[in-house]
């Protein structure tokens, strides 16, 4: 994922700065414009808020805009760069009223670390202990009145103390194909690419309801039209490059593929213990469960049951695969 994240950094003009360039996500953005005039209007710092959700939709973005449109600093960092308590006083003593802290991949703070934030997000205090041994003793601090916005992509290594904390929890979904088809054609405004709509839409088709993506296959998409073609990217174009590179009309990689055809030929369509298919496959169990799985889950081809992994009918047809042992039955299959 490091690699997106430098791509990024290269065409950091592609990233909105304000809400009006942000495609999607409306729940989201309706509920944020609420909470932002209200505090606003009040003189307080906006509560703590919390982004979750697959990797690439957005949730750096949002807390740069949620900064910019109120006026505010934002201080970023990330959970594991935070190592000792003394990293996250340094931090938080340096913010100013209303300042925005941003933590990315927020799970992944350290126990010691979470506590000091504890009494922070709720009271604005930093505890600090002076001396050591029996002499000991705990002063506190008063910090400046700021909001915390955490970002994760498993809201479920959270731990309930800190979720608990966060005034407003939002979770990110993935992007329809209009939309992203609207986040390509600014994309390609912005980098002066022609491209035509339904180019366009066959990048967004592919690009599993994620920007990132879309961001990525548009500029790949561009050097093909260069080499291949006249340099404007038409359907045929986007569709000719993204299948040389192994993308599917539906934006499956081969990796996806080899996860469901390993769970039918090898595991009889399921269930099968996510550690096991990991091995099966050579892929992280963290990057299956937060980059394939949940697209996967999306589209209805994968199932997560307490005993394993399923896969389903409609996934093996996709493969051009049957299950065995399809269970459903057939009076069911009419409908
Ligand atoms: N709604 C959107 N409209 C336009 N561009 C977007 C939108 N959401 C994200 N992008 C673009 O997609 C890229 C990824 O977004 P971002 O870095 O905010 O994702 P993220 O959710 O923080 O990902 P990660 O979990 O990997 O940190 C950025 O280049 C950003 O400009
Ligand atoms: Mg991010």
């Amino acid at each position: 994922m490091n690699e997106n994240h430098d791509e990024e950094r290269a065409f950091d003009g592609l990233r909105p700065r304000k809400f009006d360039n942000f495609i999607g996500q409306e729940p989201i953005l309706k509920n944020l414009l609420i909470h932002m005039s209200a505090a606003r209007s009040r003189g307080e710092a906006l509560e703590h808020l919390l982004f979750y959700g697959p990797p690439g939709l957005g949730k750096t973005t949002l807390a740069n805009i949620i900064a910019n449109e109120m006026g505010v600093s934002i201080k970023v960092t990330s959970g594991p760069a935070i190592e000792r308590p003394g990293d996250l006083a340094a931090i938080l003593t340096n913010l100013k009223q209303h300042d925005i802290l941003f933590i990315d991949e927020i799970h992944r703070l350290n126990k010691v670390v979470e506590e000091v934030l504890y009494p922070a997000m709720e009271d604005f205090g930093l505890d600090i202990i002076i001396g050591k041994g029996p002499s000991a003793r705990s002063i506190r601090l008063d910090l400046p009145r700021f909001t915390l916005i955490g970002a994760t992509t498993r809201i479920g290594l959270l731990s309930a103390p800190l979720r608990d904390r966060f005034g407003i929890v939002n979770r990110l979904e993935y992007y329809t194909h209009p939309e992203l088809q609207q986040v390509v054609s600014r994309a390609a405004e912005a980098l002066v690419i022609k491209i035509d709509p339904q180019g366009a839409l066959e990048i967004a088709k592919r690009s599993r309801g994620t920007p990132r993506i879309a961001i990525r296959f548009l500029r790949r998409v561009r050097d093909y039209a260069q080499v291949k073609g006249s340099g404007d990217i038409s359907l045929a174009i986007a569709k000719e490059c993204l299948d040389s590179m192994g993308v599917d009309e539906f934006g499956l990689d081969k990796i996806d593929r080899k996860y469901l055809i390993t769970v039918i030929d090898k595991f009889g369509g399921g269930p099968v213990g996510v550690e096991t298919l990991s091995a099966g496959i050579s892929e992280e169990v963290e990057t299956l469960e937060d980059v394939y799985e949940p697209y996967l889950m999306q589209l209805g081809f994968i199932e997560r049951t307490p005993r394993g992994r399923l896969v389903t009918a409609l996934a093996a047809e996709h493969v051009g695969r049957k299950l065995k042992g399809d269970k459903t039955p057939p009076q069911e299959k009419l409908f």
